[in-house]
C-alpha cells in the first residue's frame, strides 16, 4: 500500500509517499481502508521533533481519518466489513495510508449521510475541544468564553461547540483576515491581539 512516511525527525521534507506492507489486524483490531485523513498542528510538531510525545522514525503520518472496515479481529464485537467509520490514533499515528490496522476502541461508526471528508477531521480536533470545553471547563449557556488562536482548528472547533451550547464567544486572533473569518463562523466579538494592546495603552 501507499503511505506518507516520516523517515527522519527534524524537517517536513523528510516526509515521502512510499510503498509499505499492508498491516494485518490483531485480534482486538480493525483493518480500515482509509478514504480521508486530516493533518493537524500536532502532526507538524511530531515531524519536527517538538511534540511532547516523541516519535521513533520511520512512522506514518496522520492521527485521524475515516474509511470503510475491511476486516475485524477475532475478539472485536460491534463492527463488520463494510461499516463506514472514523478513527483516532491515540499514542501512534498512521492515518495517511491506504489502510490502517487500529484498536477497535479507537473506531466509531459514522452515519451514511456524513461524508468521509467531514468525518476524518472530527475525532482529534473536536475530541480535544470537547475535552477542554465540556469535560474540564464545563461551559454552560450562561458563560462568556474567550478563545485564543480562535481561527486555528482547535479554536474553531471550540467556538463551534460553545455556540452550540449557547455561550457568548469572544475570539482573539492576530489579523484582520482571521477576525473576519471568526465573525463569519459565528463569533459574538473578536479581538485582534495588537489592536487590543494599543487600545489598552491609549
Ligand atoms: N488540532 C488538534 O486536534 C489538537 C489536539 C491536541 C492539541 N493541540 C494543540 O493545540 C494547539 C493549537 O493547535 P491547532 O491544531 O488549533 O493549530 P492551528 O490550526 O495551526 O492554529 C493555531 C493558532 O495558534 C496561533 N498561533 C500563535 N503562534 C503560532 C505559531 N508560532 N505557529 C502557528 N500558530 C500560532 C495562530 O492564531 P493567531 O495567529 O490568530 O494567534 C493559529 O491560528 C497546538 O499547540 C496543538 O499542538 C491540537
Amino acid at each position: 500500500m501507499k503511505a506518507w512516511v516520516c523517515d527522519r525527525v527534524g524537517a517536513i521534507d523528510h516526509c515521502h509517499q512510499v510503498e509499505v506492507s499492508t498491516p494485518s489486524p490483531k485480534s482486538h483490531q480493525i483493518l480500515i481502508e482509509v478514504h480521508a485523513a486530516a493533518l493537524n498542528f500536532p502532526d507538524v510538531l511530531k515531524v519536527l521533533g517538538k511534540h511532547q510525545l516523541s516519535m521513533t522514525p520511520p512512522f506514518i503520518l496522520g492521527q485521524e481519518g475515516s474509511g470503510v472496515v475491511k476486516e475485524v479481529g477475532s475478539s472485536v464485537v460491534g463492527f463488520k466489513p463494510g461499516d463506514r467509520v472514523m478513527f483516532l490514533c491515540l499514542s501512534s499515528l498512521g492515518a495517511l495510508a491506504d489502510f490502517i490496522a487500529i484498536d477497535a476502541h479507537q473506531v466509531t461508526k459514522i452515519p451514511d449521510s456524513m461524508s468521509f471528508e467531514l468525518a476524518c477531521c472530527l475525532p482529534l480536533t473536536f475530541g480535544t475541544a470537547y475535552l477542554a470545553c465540556i469535560v474540564h471547563a464545563n461551559i454552560r449557556a450562561s458563560d462568556e468564553i474567550l478563545i485564543l488562536g480562535a481561527a486555528g482548528s482547535l479554536g474553531l472547533a471550540s467556538m463551534t461547540l460553545a455556540k452550540q451550547i449557547g455561550c457568548r464567544v469572544v475570539c482573539a486572533v492576530s489579523s484582520v483576515e482571521r477576525a473576519r473569518f471568526c465573525r463569519s463562523r459565528g463569533a459574538d466579538e473578536v479581538v485582534i491581539y495588537e489592536g487590543a494592546i494599543e487600545t489598552l495603552e491609549a
